[in-house]
């Protein structure tokens, strides 16, 4: 299921972000893939789905 429908970015590739790069996942998917860019429906989704992963 998309997180981002403007964009077709999935929890998947926010799941495997936050393993990246942690905490700024979500800046760079902005940068990188335009996460929020468009309507920004989505970043309320996308924060939940940073929050869901676990921390280290
Ligand atoms: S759904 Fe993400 S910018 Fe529109």
């Amino acid at each position: 299921m998309y997180v981002c429908n403007c964009n077709a970015i999935n929890e998947k590739t926010i799941k495997s972000e936050v393993s990246k790069s942690g905490k700024n996942a979500l800046c760079t998917l902005k940068k990188e893939c335009g996460l929020g860019q468009d309507c920004g429906m989505c970043m309320k989704h996308a924060q939940s789905v940073v929050n869901s992963c676990p921390k280290d």
